[in-house]
């Protein structure tokens, strides 16, 4: 695993705002001035006074909190390296976004990683995956034990994309880590960044199934197809990705789990148009699709083995 202490954005503008500060302090100390200088010197006083402070808050906020200046984002592609680890991140991120086309043996359904994990799976609260190798080995409940990043993959391949996992030591798999590695190239180590997973959403909300059809068929469907079918073409790839039936992520996966999907389609659903909806929409919208038909998860009564199971779990 590459690990990468790269000086973050934030810490970057304090180090310029401090230098700047340094630079004006020293002009002031000038002596035989004009009057018209003195005027663009006061200014300048009150300009680095001002970048001082803001100096000072940043440095606050990171000492309180320091994930919420790291911001999640694609780096330029030019970064990626012309070698053979560059060679594995364009595998990844080619994986990523053609998973059904690219893994059929893998992939049960007709969905790619990025048809959830948004912007080449670096877009903040759709589930990005910027910083994960540095997060990851992490205990999961689900599973009720430790999980390794190439673990924690696998569980959407068996469940997300319906599909069987890939060997843990594959060309493809060490791809996929490579390309997560490269994306997290500018986050500290072991750091949950802000944006991870989704937005919040109030889970002692009551679904409200009815209204979520209503919802669902003036909302989504446009896209999303009636009964959440997506629209394909030909060549088995989507215009937009199915929700529901042969094609969408099985009853095991965490999107089929009324809660989760109503803090991905609250953040970023209508597409175009994320945290529109009220969270009981969300939750009513949710509840619906979820719960049209789907493929089974087998052996989904293992999961939890410890019985903190939450509330929304498929059985
Ligand atoms: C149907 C939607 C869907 C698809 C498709 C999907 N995932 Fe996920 N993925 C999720 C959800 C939901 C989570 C859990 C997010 C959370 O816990 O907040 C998740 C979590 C993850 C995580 C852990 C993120 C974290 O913050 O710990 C990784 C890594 C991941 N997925 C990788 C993949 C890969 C690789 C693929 C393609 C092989 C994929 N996913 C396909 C829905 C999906
Ligand atoms: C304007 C078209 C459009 C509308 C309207 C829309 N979506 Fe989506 N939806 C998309 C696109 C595009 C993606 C992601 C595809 C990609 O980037 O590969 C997506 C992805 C999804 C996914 C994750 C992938 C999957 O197929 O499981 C879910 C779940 C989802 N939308 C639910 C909804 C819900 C619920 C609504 C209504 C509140 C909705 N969408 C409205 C276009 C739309």
């Amino acid at each position: 695993m590459k690990t990468s202490f790269k000086i973050n954005y934030s810490s970057y503008l304090v180090a310029t705002i401090l230098s700047i500060s340094a630079m004006g302090i020293t002009a002031c100390s000038e002596t035989e001035i004009k009057a018209v200088d003195r005027v663009e010197e006061a200014e300048a006083l009150a300009r680095v006074k001002s970048l001082e402070s803001q100096a000072a808050a940043i440095k606050e906020d990171m000492a309180s909190n320091p994930s919420a200046k790291l911001t999640i984002s694609m780096p330029d592609e030019s970064t990626i390296p012309d070698d053979e680890f560059g060679a594995a991140v364009r595998r990844g991120l080619q994986i990523a976004n053609h998973t059904y086309k690219e893994l059929p043996d893998n992939v049960g359904n007709q969905l790619n990683c990025t048809s959830c994990h948004l912007g080449n799976g670096s877009e903040a609260y759709a589930a990005p995956w910027n910083g994960m190798p540095g997060i990851y080995p992490i205990y999961r409940s689900r599973g009720g034990r430790v999980n390794s990043i190439q673990e924690r993959i696998n569980g959407c391949f068996e469940r997300s994309m319906n599909g069987k996992a890939l060997d843990l030591g594959s060309d493809d798999m060490n791809a996929m880590v490579s390309y997560m590695s490269w994306l997290s190239q500018d986050l500290p180590y072991g750091v949950s960044p802000e944006g991870r997973g989704f937005v919040e959403i109030d889970k002692n909300l009551e679904p409200n199934t009815d209204n979520g059809k209503k919802l669902f068929a003036e909302k989504c469907s446009v896209c999303h197809g009636e009964n959440g079918e997506g629209q394909y073409n030909d060549d088995g790839s989507y215009v937009y990705p199915a929700v529901a039936g042969e094609k969408s992520f099985n009853d095991g996966a965490g999107m089929a789990r009324t809660y989760t999907a109503a803090a991905f389609i609250k953040g970023k659903m209508p597409f175009g148009q994320g945290n529109s909806l009220s969270d009981q929409e969300a939750v009513d919208i949710a509840s619906y699709f979820t719960h049209l038909p789907r493929p089974i998860k087998a052996n989904k009564d293992k999961d939890w083995p410890n019985g903190d199971a939450p509330k929304d779990v498929r059985r």
